[in-house]
């Protein structure tokens, strides 16, 4: 399957109560044959409304910080554990996250078989790899079902609180030596 056809399904998707709301499913964004995917939470307003990706104030900072870190981001998969807007941009709930990684996420990530796959923020974290303690464990990489993840903080958690920000970096520099060394 290609990613355009995984894309048209998420676009006509009812299997969970996210699509009620939503004004566009957000399904990602960025090469088919990326090295690197990030994954975060989830679609905020601007998302919503535009059906791309990270372009909002989070979006933006991650964009520098992919730049800072002497990649593109149009080299980078970009997507998120759900495909479309909590209201009020609450947190996913555990059975719309895994009905939303099983149908969809899931097979992004076989169709694009990246080298490395950074999860933003605890949600991602969470979702995909179990481990909850973002603060003792970002910056690390693990071996989940034969991939591997890095766990990193979300941009919108070093948008809210700056200290954050320099370890984000680091990370970002991590995740890209990652795909040197291959
Ligand atoms: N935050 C996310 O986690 N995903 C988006 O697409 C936008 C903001």
């Amino acid at each position: 399957m290609k990613l355009q056809e995984l894309c048209n399904q998420a676009n006509n998707c009812n299997q969970c109560p996210l699509n009620e709301s939503r004004t566009h499913t957000v399904f990602g964004e960025g090469p088919e044959n990326a090295k690197i995917m990030l994954i975060g939470e989830a679609p905020g307003r601007n998302e919503d409304e535009t059906g791309r990706p990270f372009i909002g104030s989070s979006g933006k900072l991650l964009s520098e910080l992919i730049q800072d870190a002497g990649m593109d981001r149009s080299q980078i998969y970009i997507t998120s554990i759900v495909k479309c807007r909590p209201e009020n941009n609450r947190k996913p709930r555990k059975a719309e996250y895994s009905t939303c990684i099983r149908l969809f996420l899931k097979k992004q990530i076989e169709i694009i078989n990246p080298d490395i796959i950074g999860l933003l923020g605890n949600s991602a974290i969470y979702a995909l790899i179990g481990e909850s303690n973002i603060k003792k464990i970002h910056g690390q990489t693990y071996q989940v079902d034969g991939r591997k993840y890095m766990a990193l903080f979300h941009p919108a958690a070093a948008l809210y609180s700056r200290k954050l920000l320099p370890q984000l970096k680091e990370d970002m520099l991590k995740l890209k030596k990652n795909i040197d060394h291959n």
